[in-house]
């Protein structure tokens, strides 16, 4: 069989690796501290657990609006205005996981030749999808500065071009921990206004914060416009294998994403229908 050839741009995960070589001294009896994937160390919340078997039961197992369900879409865009951002249901949208609305978000936002930002170190995942997007990557490292973001502005500064379309910023940082200060976030706005960058600012461990709480990147002024907020539930609830996750934006660039999705499978009867059940709110044809 012949593959694409954007696939050999991605090399195996390093943390699908790790993972494997955990599972497989587990399973030789061997007692293994596994820091490799972020599984959350608590069980999902048992009401969590209850609503979704009673959802199941209630017959909504079928295909949901490509945006997401709109009940869940108004309450993420209540927990996003609590973080302080200007935001709408109409500005979310729900995905199977924050993996895949990075991935949506890559190949939405980034074209051949663009040049991605990062703050290293960075998650794995992000290389691959900025490779698979066709993009270049510039990274600027923080461990001269112990992880912290403000002391690493000017190297920032310098590793912006005129070909960088997109910067990720990850407060609370995967993998370092690190929660990047208010004046730090400022600095960034700063140059994403004057180079014209979108940012994402991934804040899917924004929950998971020891004594501190990390701003979002969006609700600083100038930011709004430029900036799509990645979150979900995986870490803040345990949720991991559930695949659930969102981002939300300005209008603009959430279109081509919608239109990817409105594929015609996401037109079908509602759930429910079939069983003579209720039909399950929020599933509109
Ligand atoms: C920094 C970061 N962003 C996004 C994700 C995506 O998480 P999920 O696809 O489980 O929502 C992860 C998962 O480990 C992560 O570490």
């Amino acid at each position: 069989m012949n593959f694409a050839e954007r696939v050999e741009r991605v090399s195996p995960s390093a943390t699908v690796s790790i993972s494997n070589a955990a599972s497989e001294l587990e399973a030789d009896g061997v007692d293994v501290v596994d820091l490799s994937v972020g599984e959350p160390d608590f069980p999902t919340p048992e009401n969590v657990v209850r609503a979704g078997k009673e959802a199941i039961d209630d017959g909504y197992t079928g295909y949901a609006p490509s945006p997401g369900v709109p009940e869940l879409r108004e309450e993420i865009a209540e927990k996003l205005r609590a973080d302080g951002l200007d935001c709408g249901p109409e500005n979310v949208l729900v995905t199977p996981g924050g993996k895949q609305a990075l991935y949506e978000l890559f190949q939405t936002l980034v074209d051949d030749g663009d040049e991605v930002l990062l703050l290293d170190p960075a998650w794995v995942s992000y290389e691959a999808m900025a490779k698979l997007a066709g993009s270049t990557l510039q990274r600027v490292d923080l461990a001269p500065y112990d992880f912290a973001l403000e002391p690493a502005l000017p190297d920032l500064a310098e590793a912006v071009s005129n070909d960088t379309s997109l910067l990720v910023v990850n407060s609370p940082s995967n993998p370092t921990g690190a929660v990047y200060s208010e004046d730090a976030l400022r600095g960034v706005r700063d140059l994403a206004v004057e180079h014209d960058i979108t940012a994402i600012s991934d804040e899917i461990y924004k929950e998971i914060a020891y004594g501190t709480e990390a701003t979002s990147l969006g609700s600083l002024s100038g930011m709004a416009e430029r900036t799509i907020t990645l979150n979900g539930f995986s870490k803040a609830y345990s949720m991991t294998g559930w695949r659930l996750g969102y981002f939300a934006g300005p209008e603009d660039p959430l279109r081509p994403v919608r239109r990817g999705r409105s594929a015609p499978k996401h037109r079908r009867r509602r759930s429910g229908d079939a069983r003579g059940l209720p039909r399950a709110p929020g599933h509109a044809v």
